[in-house]
């Protein structure tokens, strides 16, 4: 069996924070020891410069995750771990598909959306004041690092998934207009990320300013805990473990027995200082090991920059060979290139008959997917009508009215979406 490729990139913006560690950073490091999965994990750090345009603190935070991953255990040797600004053709990649990217799929991308409508709702006329060509075309170059190692399963928050979907149809496009080199990735969201709260209780996130960092010093671990948002409850009062932000902390770090000590704590009515001394005891002693190999490879950045650059070298030995190809599908030659003789082609689809049509059917897979993203809003029409039955008849009627109106190759893309269309409809048309 061939290994599956798991791959994820870290904008180099932030602090790597305990929300970080539980829901992404410890995960992946356990995948990684999977020997059924090629893993590759890369600092994004193009990424950050759409959304940073502070050179110190991208700077910073580069080095900061760098040596976290490394702090945490992740093997280098088994994973790929590297930087993103170091694969040139990642960048190269990111041109040709930008090629293959309709200006209207990135019209409808969250984070670009996000913005225009802040404008709308601020009155701007300008819906695109602030936005630049980096926010507006990121999910391109997401789409790059995804499909330049072929990866399989794409492990992100679920703000991501869109991207994610992005990179399959931008993929398809690529295969169907010229050779069907790219895999289509699939997003793998792990709920449980959602649900690691902040100090005042709603999800730790960065931009909720509510984060503790992963490797505070005792000290400050300390004062954060501190500031870590609890109700009047006094002192003997009974608590609720369950809608308390330092008991779920806590949870995430301790095992079963350690829960249920704590759990019956709260029933009996702990006081919140000793309930936050607890936890900040246990989280102390728990981070001080690798906070340690963190401190020690701060001071010693240059072995994390070798490290860095094995993971290229690593990394570029995959994406050269593939770029290769990509480009000579695409037309980008050498003068002198002569495609492969016949003789070599065929034998080579003897032999990989199977294989083709794996891929062929895995493009197929892509074309229809990306038509049901446009179908999107009639399905959804469906979905909301009173007489479901008459809205789908509805639509066939129309889609089918078109294709007869249109000429040859128009004809054939609405063709394509009125089979998409009866397919997914089926359920309510009786034929
Ligand atoms: N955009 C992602 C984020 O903000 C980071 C990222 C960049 C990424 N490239 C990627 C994640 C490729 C997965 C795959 O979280």
């Amino acid at each position: 069996m061939t290994k599956k490729t798991v791959l994820t990139g870290i904008t180099t913006s932030g602090t790597p924070h305990i929300g970080n560690y539980l829901g992404a950073i410890q995960p992946a490091i356990d995948a990684s020891r999977n020997p059924a999965l090629d893993s590759y994990f890369f600092l994004a750090d193009y990424h950050a410069l759409i959304k940073c345009h502070d050179p110190e603190r991208v700077a910073r935070s580069t080095r900061e995750i760098a040596a976290t991953w490394l702090a945490l255990g992740l093997d280098t040797d088994t994973a790929t771990y590297y930087r993103q600004t170091d694969i040139p053709e990642i960048t190269e990649l990111t041109w040709i598909l930008t090629c293959m990217t309709s200006k209207g799929l990135m019209n409808r991308a969250h984070a670009y959306k996000a913005s225009t409508d802040a404008n709308r709702d601020a009155g701007n006329a300008d819906l695109d004041d602030g936005v630049t060509m980096g926010l507006f075309s990121y999910p391109i170059l997401m789409a790059a690092d995804i499909l330049m190692f072929n990866a399989d399963i794409i492990p992100v928050g679920k703000d991501q998934i869109q991207h994610i979907e992005m990179a399959r149809d931008i993929a398809g496009r690529f295969n169907h207009t010229y050779q069907p080199l790219f895999n289509l990735p699939e997003a793998q969201v792990d709920e449980q990320t959602q649900l690691i709260p902040g100090l005042d209780g709603r999800k730790m996130s960065k931009s909720y300013d509510n984060t503790i960092p992963l490797f505070s010093s005792s000290d400050e671990l300390r004062k954060l805990i501190n500031l870590i948002t609890t109700d009047l409850r006094a002192p003997g009062e009974p608590k609720d473990p369950d809608s308390s932000t330092l008991f779920q902390l806590y949870s995430c770090f301790a095992d079963r027995s350690e829960i249920e000590v704590m759990r019956r704590q709260f029933l009996e009515g702990i006081a919140w200082g000793d309930a936050k001394k607890q936890l900040f005891e246990f989280l102390d002693a728990k981070l001080s090991a690798p906070r340690s190999r963190y401190n020690e490879l701060m001071k010693d950045l240059g072995h994390v920059e070798q490290e860095l650059k094995k993971g290229a070298e690593k990394a570029r030995a995959k994406a050269a060979p593939l770029l290769d190809q990509v480009r000579i599908a695409a037309g980008i030659r050498p003068l002198t290139y002569e495609a492969p003789v016949a003789a070599s082609a065929v034998k080579k689809k003897e032999k990989s008959a199977q294989e083709l049509a794996e891929i062929a059917a895995r493009a197929d897979e892509g074309r229809r997917r990306a038509i049901l993203m446009q179908l999107k809003p009639l399905l959804d029409q469906v979905a909301g009508a009173e007489d479901k039955p008459a809205a789908a008849a509805a639509i066939i009627a129309q889609k089918t009215a078109e294709v007869d109106g249109l000429k040859k190759k128009a004809k054939q893309k609405a063709q394509n979406e009125l089979d998409v269309l009866n397919d997914e409809l089926a359920v309510f048309l009786n034929t």
